[in-house]
């Protein structure tokens, strides 16, 4: 399935969500790669802001993070938002690393490739 198949697109400033509640307690996904090389970890550290008239979202990756070697070669990421049913996913991403697991079989997870724009 194409990506516009599952995802509706929302314009920034139509979120109601409070982003403290979404960053720092529900938590997301990060993911980096391509279809044949990818990972993907929880975190819950950023910020929601306003760059230049452009809405943005800064994320911080430690070095020693698995994620982050495909961060600093890929220019693009998906940062997805889950509902409290996938707490146990969020979990086990932020407990385990891609280099020792493959946490997409392990929490049964369907990754969608999101051309680059
Ligand atoms: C709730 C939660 C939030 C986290 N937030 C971050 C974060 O914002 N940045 C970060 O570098 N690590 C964060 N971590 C730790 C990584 O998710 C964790 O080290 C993960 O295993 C890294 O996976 P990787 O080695 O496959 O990249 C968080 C962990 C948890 C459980």
């Amino acid at each position: 399935m194409k990506p516009a198949e599952i995802f509706n697109s929302i314009s920034p400033d139509k979120l109601k969500q409070n982003p403290f509640q979404l960053i720092g307690n529900d938590w997301f996904l990060i993911t980096v790669g391509n279809r044949e090389h990818y990972n993907t970890m929880t975190a819950g550290w950023g910020s929601f802001c306003v760059l230049w008239n452009k809405a943005a979202l800064t994320t911080f990756i430690r070095p020693s993070r698995y994620t982050f070697e495909f961060a600093e070669v890929n220019l693009f990421f998906t940062l997805c938002f889950f509902g409290e049913e996938h707490r146990k996913t969020l979990s086990y991403c932020g407990t385990y690393s891609g280099r020792h697991v493959d946490k997409v079989t392990e929490c049964n997870l369907s990754p969608v490739e999101i051309p680059d724009e």
